[in-house]
């Protein structure tokens, strides 16, 4: 049984199809991901997978639950986190403050308890701020917790992304381009974390570009293009399938007529 099932999933901007009839799933403890050119559809599709955007058709099962009309929240309670590719990070509060927030996600006590200090709220603080900084720990992240974001190079600000991600618990991750600004040396490290975070027992759903990183992590890869998936298979598979070959020549050649 897969632990997220995609089922002919669609979504149109206007007269733009940016997801169009896309189906596949993921099973439990592996790392999937997607890739495709630029504007193929994979930010859309992880905004609909967790519910972010409502779907124009098709469904999203998790567990076998249809979850594609629940709101975002329950949709994160229930496992399923997206990070963001636009970082929602809070610059001006520290790493640990950015990773205790988002903590909330799974909290009894409502943020307003938590602004107004109330007794369960400063209980639950007290236990996010330890969870917190044990997540911050075993990122590689625990010397910096008390920076401000805003001080943190791009590597840190990633895998602070990835470290809110986290918080929430998740069953199903979905990270989109958590390597992206990383030198070669920070993106081996993060490879490392993530397979790490997959060997604790969470299923990753990752887009990114970096199509080394992909071809050496992924146990499937899908690809998209515009808004269609045009393959599926092992990383061995993908890199010797014509379609997938043929979508990115055709992308090098435009920027070879630049
Ligand atoms: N809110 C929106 N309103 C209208 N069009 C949108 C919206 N979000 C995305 N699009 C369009 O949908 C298409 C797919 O966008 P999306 O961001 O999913 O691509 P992507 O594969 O993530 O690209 P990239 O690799 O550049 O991140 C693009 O043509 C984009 O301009
Ligand atoms: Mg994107």
């Amino acid at each position: 049984m897969p632990l997220m099932e995609v089922k002919n999933l669609t979504k149109r901007f206007g007269g733009l199809v940016a997801v169009n009839d896309v189906t596949f799933s993921v099973g439990e403890g592996e790392i999937m991901s997607v890739i495709g050119p630029n504007g193929a559809g994979k930010s859309t599709l992880f905004k609909l997978i967790s519910s972010f955007l409502p779907a124009t058709s098709g469904k999203v099962f998790y567990n076998e639950e249809d979850i594609t009309s629940q709101s975002p929240h329950i949709v994160a309670r229930k496992g399923v986190v997206r990070t963001f590719q636009e970082t929602t990070i809070f610059k001006n509060m520290s790493a640990l403050d950015n990773v205790v927030v988002a903590h909330h996600l799974r909290s009894k006590a409502s943020l307003l308890g938590f602004f107004f200090n109330t007794r369960t709220a400063r209980h639950d603080e007290a236990a996010f701020r330890e969870s917190a900084s044990e997540i911050l720990n075993y990122l590689g992240l625990g010397d910096v917790k008390d920076s401000l974001a805003s001080t943190l190079p791009h590597g840190h600000l990633r895998a602070l992304g990835i470290a809110i991600g986290l918080a929430a618990q998740p069953k199903l991750l979905l990270l989109d381009e958590p390597f992206t600004g990383m030198n070669s040396e920070e993106t081996a490290h993060a490879m490392r974390m993530v397979r790490d975070i997959r060997d604790r027992g969470v299923t990753i759903l990752l887009v990114e570009h970096d199509m080394s990183a992909v071809m050496s992590i992924s146990d499937r890869i899908v690809v998209l293009n515009f808004g269609k998936k045009i393959a599926e298979g092992s990383p061995v598979e993908i890199q010797n399938n014509e379609a997938v070959i043929e979508a990115y020549l055709g992308r090098e050649d435009e920027e070879v007529g630049f």
